[in-house]
């Protein structure tokens, strides 16, 4: 990896956007000249620059097994978001990175996997989902759970769908407002753990979503009785240079940009406070 990819960033050109949800959008950047393409780790994060305006981070969305582009899917929230939401294909964005530890894919093989994920939380989780399909003999039971506001707010779609056809794994969603076309489960993502059949001591659970849903989540898988060291989450914290100079991510003596975002539950609950 060169050097400077984490200090300036690399020119990448949009091939395509497909639009996720009335404020989510998937972008799909030229690879060709990105020299850790195919070589990152599933979690792992990029700064992704609107020029004249900022950068601003996000994770790596598509597995680095599936590199024909860099994929990162964004939700407008605010200035760099807003101003890269009216790029199409053709326009430059800068990137900086690969970023951050990623998830711990060794320690993972060989167990029953549990994807929990709500609304934007699932991008990480399915760049780890499609790293684990394509080594799928590597790994034992592999099952997705998802919830989002409505229908409408599922990112992903027509995925989520191949999943299910896929005998690879089990997927689940729910929706808090259904809408006359859906006739999956109603209700929080944690209504979809109760009950689950898991050999604790095998199982590694990956989750990601907004903090409240982690909270209910992390209990429910603490009482199928997996242990902390085997519930992972990725952290979002403020972050400006991601590469442990600027001080804007730390907890404590932690860099979250250069530390994580990836930690296991045992380790947040060593964090000096509360992410
Ligand atoms: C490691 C990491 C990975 C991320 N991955 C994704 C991703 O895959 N897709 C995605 O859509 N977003 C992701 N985010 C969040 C994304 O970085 C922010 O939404 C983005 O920085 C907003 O930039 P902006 O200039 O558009 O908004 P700003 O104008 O900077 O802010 C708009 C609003 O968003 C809030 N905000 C900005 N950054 C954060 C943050 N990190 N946490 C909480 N609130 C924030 C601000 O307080 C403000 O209210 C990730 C963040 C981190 C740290
Ligand atoms: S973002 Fe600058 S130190 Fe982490």
């Amino acid at each position: 990896m060169r050097a400077s990819s984490l200090y300036e960033p690399l020119l990448s050109e949009i091939a395509r956007v497909e639009e996720e949800t009335p404020d989510t959008r998937t972008y799909f950047l030229a690879a060709d000249a990105i020299p850790w393409r195919g070589t990152y780790r599933p979690g792992q994060f990029v700064e992704v620059s609107a020029f004249g305006v900022g950068e601003a981070p996000f994770c790596l969305s598509q597995s680095p097994t599936r590199a024909a582009f860099i994929e990162v899917t964004i939700r407008r929230t605010g200035s760099v978001t807003n101003r890269l939401d009216t790029y199409g294909a053709g326009d430059l964005v800068g990137l900086r990175g690969p970023f951050g530890n990623g998830f711990p894919v060794e320690r993972a093989r060989g167990k029953d996997l549990i994807f929990v994920a709500g609304g934007i939380g699932l991008p990480p989780l399915r760049s780890l989902i499609n790293y684990v399909l394509d080594r799928r003999s590597d790994y034992g039971d592999v099952k997705v759970f998802y919830g989002a506001r409505s229908p409408a707010d599922r990112v992903y779609k027509n995925e989520l769908a191949e999943w299910r056809r896929s005998p690879d794994l089990s997927v689940v969603e729910t929706v808090d407002r259904p809408d006359e076309g859906w006739d999956g489960p109603v209700g929080v993502v944690t209504a979809l753990l109760k009950g689950l059949k898991v050999h604790p001591a095998s199982t590694m659970a990956f989750t990601c979503g907004p903090p409240v849903m982690l909270e209910f989540v992390t209990a429910e898988l603490l009482r199928l009785g997996l242990h902390p060291s085997n519930i992972v989450t990725t952290l979002e914290r403020y972050m400006k240079c991601g590469v442990g100079k600027c001080g804007h991510c730390c907890v404590g003596h932690h860099y979250i940009c250069v530390d994580g975002p990836v930690y296991n539950l045992d380790q947040i609950q060593r964090l000096p406070e509360a992410p």
